[in-house]
């Protein structure tokens, strides 16, 4: 039995991977701009069996802007069986395949008035609002990773850089991580804002958690798809985040192009 990554290697070829992206929901437009192979997930042993609507489970590899990228079209949320450390095999395959860095995405709830759906947010801090941990059950001293620069200061400086180029606004926050799937209600997001979240969603932080632990360097992006539970009249439903994902995609799309166009050009 070839392992995943004879399996991944034997498709895409054995150069080296720059950078891994995941995307979130209704974003998975940008994995089909990669030239290069599509390999379902249901192909890939120990990947997940990604059951969401909105999102495409093919991990793609080849070249975007070129730059050699893996772009995970879809991931595997806590929610979706009690598992916050289902994304562990796809990151190692990621390290595996030589790359050091990792961009997350995801659509969120803004918990400030100034962050609006269609709007974008670049996370510079997350709360575990969850108390789950994908690093549980991990056995040797490397699961106590240090958090303290998690999303990383070179990273997130290039992303707003790229952001500034494109002309497409960049604020930062912190996310908050809820498991889901049901939404907030009023009053959690109430205490989500005293305890300085910024955004809120149901994914993310363990992947920047085990990339820490991997030691690929992370940054991740907010799609503003809703305001946060009680804090305007929109209806809040998964329905709604697929129909407005795609307006901070078109967004994000400029943002991650110039990113990559400007690491093309460092060696
Ligand atoms: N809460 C949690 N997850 C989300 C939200 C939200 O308001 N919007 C999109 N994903």
């Amino acid at each position: 039995m070839p392992n995943l990554l004879e399996t991944v290697q034997s498709r895409a070829g054995t150069a080296p991977i720059r950078l891994g992206l995941i995307l979130g929901s209704g974003l998975g437009h940008l994995a089909h701009a990669v030239d290069g192979v599509a390999i379902p997930y249901s192909d890939l042993p120990g990947f997940p069996h990604v059951g969401v609507s909105g999102h495409n489970p093919n991990l793609h590899i080849g070249m975007l802007e070129g730059v050699r990228v893996a772009v995970f079209g879809a991931r595997e949320h806590y929610y979706e069986n009690g598992n916050p450390s289902a994304m562990r095999p796809a990151l190692e395959l990621l390290k595996a395949l030589g790359a050091d860095q990792l961009i997350a995405t995801n659509a969120a709830g803004s918990l400030r008035p100034d962050i609006k759906p269609g709007d974008l947010m670049l996370l510079n801090d997350h709360i575990n609002f969850s108390g789950l941990n994908p690093l549980i059950g991990e056995k040797t001293d490397a699961r106590f990773v240090p958090m303290t620069t998690a999303h990383d200061p070179d990273l997130r400086a290039a992303l707003r850089a790229a952001a500034q180029a494109a002309d497409v606004a960049l604020p930062e926050g912190v996310y908050a991580w809820y498991s889901g799937p049901s939404f907030e209600t009023p009053a959690e997001i109430r205490a989500i804002k005293i305890l300085g979240g910024d955004a809120v969603g149901m994914s993310t932080v363990p992947e920047v958690i085990l990339a820490r632990f991997l030691g690929l360097r992370v940054s991740a992006i907010s799609t503003i798809t809703n305001m946060a539970a009680g804090m305007s009249n929109e209806n809040i439903s998964h329905e709604h985040t697929k129909a407005m994902a795609p307006l901070g995609a078109a967004k994000l799309e400029k943002i991650l192009r110039r990113f990559l166009r400007g690491l093309a050009v460092t060696a």
